[in-house]
């Protein structure tokens, strides 16, 4: 199966992703995590990248797919892959028809998760992740066991929140439109636990 999750910053995109994993028994594809990877080995394409990401913009489309052709090319994404924050473009959603058509793929459904813009800046100047695992926390509503080391991402201010919502609305929301006219486009509410939300995108699959 393919799968992408959408939602805006902060719905629930990555926490749900690493839940289906298992799940499906398909990896997850993330180009923000690819993004902040390829930053943190300090190469000149990391540098650029970082440009975008410290502002809240978008990468530029021909930088992002390089960055997810290869992830995607992996072995053991052979049977499909959950994609986590690609595509974000309409460039973005034909490159990727492009190449999974390659591969006698397509994508199967778009997961659409909900959450009002009051949640997201909450959701988002609370979160924490541990760099060892990558396991992501939030200090409220899903605390770090005590003695886990936990880091902010940041981009996670609620300046930087603010411009990757406006680029949310304006850049990546008529992505939707793309998907909603194939017909593939699911709604779940993602407001609630996080066991919640999980029991409805499983409902809205069917798996
Ligand atoms: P990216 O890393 O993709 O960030 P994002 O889309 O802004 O999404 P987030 O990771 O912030 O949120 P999420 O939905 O995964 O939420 P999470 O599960 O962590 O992108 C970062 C940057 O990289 C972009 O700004 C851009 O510059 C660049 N980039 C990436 N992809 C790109 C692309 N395709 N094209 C161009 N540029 C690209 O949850 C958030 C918090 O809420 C956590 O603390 C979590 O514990 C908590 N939480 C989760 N669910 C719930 C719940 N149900 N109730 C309460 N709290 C919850």
């Amino acid at each position: 199966m393919d799968l992408i999750l959408f939602g805006p910053p902060g719905a629930g995109k990555g926490t749900q992703a690493k839940r289906l994993v298992e799940l499906l028994g398909i990896p997850q594809i993330s180009t923000g995590d690819l993004m902040r990877a390829e930053a943190k080995s300090g190469s000149e394409l990391g540098r650029e990248l970082q440009s975008y990401m410290s502002k809240g913009a978008l990468a530029p489309d021909s930088l992002t797919i390089q960055v997810f052709k290869a992830r995607l090319e992996q072995d053991d994404a052979k049977n499909g892959a959950i994609f986590d924050g690609f595509p974000r473009t309409i460039a973005q959603a034909e490159a990727l028809e492009g190449l999974l058509a390659e591969l006698g793929r397509k994508v199967d459904k778009v997961v659409v998760i909900e959450v009002p813009d009051s949640e997201i800046v909450g959701r988002i100047t609370g979160r924490r992740s541990d760099p060892a695992t990558g396991q992501v926390y939030h200090i409220t509503y899903n605390p770090p066991p005590p003695g886990v080391e936990v880091v902010q991402r940041k981009d996670d201010t609620e300046e930087v929140v603010t411009n990757r919502l406006a680029t949310y609305k304006a850049q990546t929301e008529p992505v939707l439109a793309y998907y909603d006219k194939k017909g593939v486009v699911v709604r779940v509410d993602g407001v609630g636990s996080l066991d919640e939300v999980t029991e409805r995108i499983k409902a809205a699959l069917g798996v």
